[in-house]
């Protein structure tokens, strides 16, 4: 069966940590239909190759000085290789034995940024928990598909599951309901959650609070004034 082939996802990890001041990773791995080579520091990605677009991608934030890995797509190329031949190796001497599955232990959906209607904004999708790599990830609008969405690559997690985060540009308007769908080779079906654009609580408040607000002073000042009578009361009887 090809699920099975699947299965097999190698992969190594090699960690320097210089003092516990910074965590360097290199995670080169593959199955059959899919692979991997990621360069990450301190839990973010440095580095990756497309074997799609065939070259090394560099997702850096503009503030680093950019690092970059000369001839990284040619190795990762050459890694694949190497890690499908291991795992044809690997196969034969497990006798097909199959690894572990784990369906993702978690998937969460929320904004990017604080929801203003009409403004630009992009919904997540973290998925995490999952063994082997990798999971698709689906959208939708008012239970329409919409396409346009980004995946990162498999992120390792110390545990030895993965982490993707899928991303969804939209402009929020009120009563739209969006939702991803989490594809995995351990799930049945796909895991699915649901976003709606709603007013928040926080631009909104209502009438909730100054209705409390103004009860609560109330019977304060009702409170003092009782007290105070009665203390003036008991003075006269005294
Ligand atoms: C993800 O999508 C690809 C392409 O459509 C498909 O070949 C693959 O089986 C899917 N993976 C899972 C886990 O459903």
């Amino acid at each position: 069966m090809k699920m099975k082939e699947l299965l097999l996802f190698l992969y190594c990890v090699l960690s320097v940590s210089v003092d516990g001041q910074h965590s360097d990773f290199h995670i080169a791995g593959c199955s059959d239909s899919y692979g991997e080579d990621v360069y990450g520091l301190d839990g973010e990605e440095v580095a990756y190759a497309d074997f799609n677009k065939q070259k090394e991608i560099y997702p850096q934030p503009p503030f680093v000085d950019p690092m970059d890995y000369p001839g990284g797509y040619e190795q990762a190329v050459g890694q694949l290789q190497i890690c499908r031949d291991n795992l044809q190796t690997g196969r034969k001497g497990m006798k097909d034995f199959p690894p572990e599955e784990d369906v993702p232990s978690a998937v969460m959906i929320y904004t990017r940024d604080e929801v203003e209607f009409g403004e630009k904004n992009t919904l997540i999708c973290h998925v995490t928990g999952f063994y082997p790599a990798p999971v698709n990830v689906s959208w939708t609008k008012n239970q329409q598909k919409v396409t346009g969405s980004s995946i990162n690559v498999p992120y390792p997690n110390k545990d030895g599951t993965f982490t993707q985060i899928s991303r969804l540009e939209f402009t929020p308007q009120l009563g739209d309901i969006y939702s991803c769908a989490v594809q995995h080779l351990a799930l049945t079906q796909p895991l699915t959650k649901i976003y709606e654009v709603e007013v928040s609580p926080r631009s909104d408040p209502g009438v909730g609070p100054s209705v409390f607000c103004g009860v609560g002073l109330t019977l304060g000042l009702v409170g003092v004034a009782a007290g105070t009578f009665f203390l003036v009361k008991g003075n006269e009887c005294s």
